[in-house]
Parts: structure tokens; C-alpha cells; sequence
């Protein structure tokens, strides 16, 4: 008979793998929601599977809708069933689900959360100790503010302030949708919380590739010399997506491009890939460089002819070959938007590093594929020995470090075609997580959640990280605003892109990569 993977899992023996997670209550507010279901509770789950829950666990759920514990224990297990990465262990199940609650409140009236604060207190007092409160906002936007505002009202936020039990909060992206916005966000969140309670998400930042960054840049002495203006010629990062709108149209034709990939997952990954090596593996070590990356950045140029950004929306085409509608008549997006679900930016960063290196940054909704990636183009040697091009097809030596899908990392080199023939071409040395570590390693958000139970702050955003990443984007948002759909470009859903994009590449000699496997 088939053994069950999770059988050998050291929590039918009562064994705690994870030491530095103190006992936790994860309060999810909007826990009715899509992230909840699809990625919050199964996360949750893996995480008590592995043995890394602490011993006295509790899921309290909290939203407007009348949901008994019951029926969040059922909703929660079909979670399990349609989307963790190991299927539902019943004994486990049965073990964990003891401890999932549902509480029933409005966002906005502080009541709800002084009847929280009473269960809390009963669930203390039949534990006979304090236990820790891990507040996990998942809702819209819209509703940030008064969760925040009611959880200092109530007591809640500083529930054992300036204990190792200290209250703590994991807030949702989008953070801010402009420099201003995310000030006043901070300046709530600072009322209520110190900057060490708060872990601003952006899941990227869970994800092994992204991780890895740092331990390729600085564990192996190959890449650290040649990592600067001397040998890169050019950085691109790509965040493309398959996908429309989908049922969402309302709500991204709030946001756009820029707001929802570029100012957030893009500038995550340049930080890493472009900062300083830190002085050690501490949050605020690796925040700080992070900040210092993004303050080197100079002003983009605006001008719609020969300027750094590009915007666009698609128009119908084929994606996968299906024939897919053009952004203007999807469901929920007005015919006169001017919402950009592509945006193409050139950065530089104005460092003893980077100086003079152009950093292209691109995202798309309705592109060819769904591909993350950072390409890291090097320099061309001198040509004299291969510069006859008919018989030598040779390409830039490029890193590639693939985010999503396909995690892993290609060196693109030239090689000698085999034969009697000198002629070379292009290869790829690949290394795939999925081959050499095999698939079912964690996803982003369990690594997420067991780094804030623990409070390690290292994958999370921090305050001043946010509003300096804003600063960079907010006057091209103002100048988009104010320009109304003037320099709006379009390209065909099932393209990479705009062909006006194209020439923020070719000034400079470049072309945008084809991402691939
Ligand atoms: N879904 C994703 O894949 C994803 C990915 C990355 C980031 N996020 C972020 O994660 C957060 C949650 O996303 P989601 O997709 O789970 O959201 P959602 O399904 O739209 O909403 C979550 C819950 O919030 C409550 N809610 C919805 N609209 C509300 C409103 N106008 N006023 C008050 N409460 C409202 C609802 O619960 P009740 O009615 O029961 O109160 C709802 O079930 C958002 O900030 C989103 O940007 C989501």
C-alpha cells in the first residue's frame, strides 16, 4: 500500500519543528475572500502539516457575513481540498480545524472587535497563558483605514505591547495607490503599531527565486565582480501575465499597469538584484540597501517623445489561440478608459554601481505567456575574432532568472556549433528548481506567515521602502492622469507589447528578450 506522504510528519508525535513562533491567533479579516480561500488557508494548513504552527494555534476568521464556526470549518476544508499543494490529511484536519473560528462584525464598528477581544481573552484563559495576535488584512483596499483604526480603538492592537507577545499585522497590497495615499496609510498604521509589528506583503518576495537572489549575487564570487556598469549592458525585468481583466475589470480600471506590477513586484525585484551586497542577513541590513537602491533612482523623463515611459492598452487578438476581446470591451471598463495594462519604463540608477545602465522594466496583461523574470544582459566582447555574422550567430552572455512560472536560473552563453565547421550559436545553461529540488517546495504565502508569526520583518516591505518606491512613480501616474489618453498606445492581446516600447530599447541598442523557456 501506498504510504501517505504526510504520515512521517512529526505532528502525530506532538513534535514542534519551528521553535521561534510563540503561541498565535492569525485574525483574518475579509476571510470570506478569494485570498483566503485560494491561498491563506492553505498556506496555513502546509504550515500546521510541516509541523510549524506553534503548539496553541488558532484561525479566527472575521467578516460581515452571519458564518457560524462550523460552516467556516467546512468552507475552510474545501479550501484545502481545491487548492493546497498536498491533498486534506483527515487526521490532521481534524486536529487543526479545532481551532478555526469565525467571528461576525463590521469593519467599521468597534464593537466587533471588543467581542473579538472576549473570545480571545477566553481562549487565553482556558490556555492558562498570553498568546500572541497576528492580524492579517485581507480585504479591499477600501476598508484598510477603520480595521486599523478600530483595532487601536478596541485594545486589540496593543494587546502585550512590548512583549515578545506583541500584536502584529500583515497588510494586503495595493499599498497607497499614490505617494500621498501610502503616507497617509503609514501615518494610520504608526498610530496603532510600531514599525516592527507591521509586515507590508507583497508575495513576490516569498517566492525560492526571488529569495535565491541574494545567496547567487553574494555566495558566489563568480557573479559579484562583474556585476556592475563595467560589464552589464542593460537589465530588463518583465512581469507579463496571459490573462485579461478577467471579472475584475472594475476594479483594475482603478489601478492599471503601473500601480498593481510595476511600483511593487518590479521594483522588489531591481532592489534585490541592483542594491548593495548588506551588512548582514538582518531585516533592517537588507531594508536599508533596499531603500538606498530605490533612493539612487533618478527621475524618469516624461516626454512623450524621447521620454523613459510608455503605456498601452490591448486591443482584441488571439492569446493561446483564442480570440480574446480588447480591453475597452471588457466586462466593467468604460469605452473611454485610458487605464494602461501596459506599462514600459527606463530607469537609471544613479550609484558608483549602476551609473549609466539602463534598467527596462515591462508589464502586460494579454502577453504571449505568464513569465517573471529578470535578464541581466552583459556586455559583447570585442568582435574581431567572430565578426563574421553568417557564420557566427552569438547573442549578449545573459543571466535570466525566472520567477514564475518554471522557477530557475539560465546563463545564455555562445557556443561552437559541433562539426568540421567553426560556426557558433547561442546556448542555455538551465538550472530548474523543480528538477534539482524536486516540485512541492512551500508556497510564498506559507513562507510569508510563519516569517511574521515569528516576526521577521526580512520578505516584507518596510514603511519608508514603500513611500520612497512611490515617489519614483507617482508623477508619471499625475502626468498619465493629466494627459487623459494622449501617448495611450495599444498592441494586439497575444503580443508582447507596443511597438513604441521598442524604442526605449533601440536608443540605446537593445532589444527586448523574447522570455522563454
Ligand atoms: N485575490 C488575490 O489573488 C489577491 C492577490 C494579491 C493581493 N490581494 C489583495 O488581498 C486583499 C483581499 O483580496 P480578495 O481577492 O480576497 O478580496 P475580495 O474577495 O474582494 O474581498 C475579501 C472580503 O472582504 C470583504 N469585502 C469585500 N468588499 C468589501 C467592501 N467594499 N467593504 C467591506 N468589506 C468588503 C468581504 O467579506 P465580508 O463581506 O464577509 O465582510 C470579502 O469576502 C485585497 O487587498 C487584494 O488587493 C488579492
Amino acid at each position: 500500500m501506498q504510504s501517505h506522504d504526510t504520515d512521517r510528519h512529526p505532528f502525530l508525535q506532538g513534535l514542534s519543528r519551528h521553535r521561534g513562533v510563540p503561541p498565535t491567533v492569525i485574525v483574518i479579516f475579509g476571510a470570506s475572500g478569494d485570498l483566503t480561500a485560494r491561498k491563506l488557508v492553505p498556506a496555513i494548513y502546509n504550515l500546521g502539516l510541516d509541523n510549524l504552527l506553534p503548539s496553541d494555534f488558532y484561525l479566527i476568521g472575521f467578516g460581515r457575513k452571519a458564518i457560524q464556526d462550523e460552516a467556516f470549518r467546512e468552507m475552510t476544508q474545501t479550501d484545502v481540498q481545491k487548492y493546497s499543494r498536498r491533498p486534506l490529511h483527515p487526521e490532521f484536519w481534524e486536529h487543526l480545524s479545532e481551532k478555526v473560528l469565525y467571528h461576525t462584525g463590521d469593519y467599521d464598528q468597534v464593537e466587533a472587535y471588543k467581542a473579538l477581544g472576549e473570545r480571545i481573552d477566553v481562549i487565553e484563559k482556558n490556555l492558562g497563558r498570553d498568546i500572541q495576535l497576528l492580524f492579517y488584512i485581507s480585504t479591499p483596499p477600501t476598508v484598510f483605514k477603520p480595521i486599523l483604526e478600530n483595532l487601536g480603538a478596541s485594545g486589540l492592537a496593543a494587546r502585550h505591547a512590548g512583549t515578545a507577545l506583541a500584536s502584529k499585522i500583515i497588510i494586503e497590497k495595493p499599498f497607497g495607490r499614490d505617494l500621498d495615499s501610502a503616507k497617509g496609510l503609514n501615518q494610520v498604521l504608526r498610530q496603532q503599531f510600531q514599525e516592527s509589528q507591521v509586515f507590508r506583503i507583497d508575495h513576490y518576495l516569498g517566492k525560492e527565486t526571488v529569495q535565491d537572489l541574494l545567496v547567487q549575487r553574494f555566495s558566489n564570487s563568480i557573479f559579484e565582480p562583474i556585476w556592475n556598469f563595467r560589464y552589464v549592458d542593460c537589465i530588463q525585468i518583465t512581469v507579463a501575465e496571459e490573462l485579461g481583466v478577467g471579472t475584475r475589470g472594475g476594479y483594475y480600471d482603478q489601478s492599471g499597469a503601473l500601480r498593481d506590477m510595476i511600483q511593487n513586484h518590479t521594483m522588489q525585484l531591481l532592489s534585490l538584484v541592483a542594491m548593495e551586497p548588506p551588512v548582514s542577513l538582518s531585516p533592517e541590513d537588507i531594508r536599508d540597501e533596499k531603500v538606498k537602491l530605490l533612493k539612487a533612482i533618478q527621475p524618469v523623463d516624461l516626454r512623450p517623445e524621447g521620454g523613459d515611459v510608455i503605456r498601452a492598452h490591448y486591443t482584441e487578438g488571439l492569446v493561446s489561440g483564442e480570440r480574446v476581446p480588447g480591453y475597452t470591451q471588457e466586462q466593467g471598463i468604460p469605452a473611454d478608459s485610458f487605464t494602461e495594462t501596459y506599462a514600459a519604463i527606463r530607469l537609471f540608477i544613479n550609484n558608483w554601481r549602476w551609473q549609466g545602465v539602463p534598467i527596462y522594466l515591462r508589464s502586460g496583461k494579454r502577453m504571449p505567456r505568464r513569465v517573471s523574470e529578470i535578464a541581466v544582459q552583459f556586455k559583447q566582447p570585442p568582435g574581431a575574432l567572430f565578426s563574421d555574422t553568417a557564420r557566427f550567430d552569438l547573442a549578449p552572455n545573459t543571466m535570466v532568472m525566472q520567477i514564475q512560472p518554471d522557477e530557475g536560473t539560465t546563463l545564455l552563453i555562445n557556443s561552437k556549433i559541433p562539426g568540421l565547421e567553426t560556426r557558433t550559436q547561442p546556448v542555455k545553461m538551465h538550472f530548474r528548481y523543480s528538477t534539482t529540488f524536486g516540485s512541492n517546495t512551500p508556497e510564498a504565502y506559507e513562507r510569508l506567515i510563519l516569517d511574521a508569526m515569528g516576526g521577521d520583518g526580512t520578505l516584507f516591505i518596510r514603511g519608508d521602502e514603500t513611500e520612497t518606491s512611490w515617489g519614483i512613480f507617482t508623477p508619471i501616474l499625475d502626468f498619465w492622469q493629466s494627459g487623459g489618453r494622449r501617448g495611450l498606445e495599444t498592441y494586439a492581446s497575444g503580443s508582447w507589447g507596443p511597438v513604441a516600447a521598442d524604442r526605449l530599447l533601440w536608443e540605446r541598442k537593445h532589444e527586448w528578450r523574447r522570455p522563454g523557456p
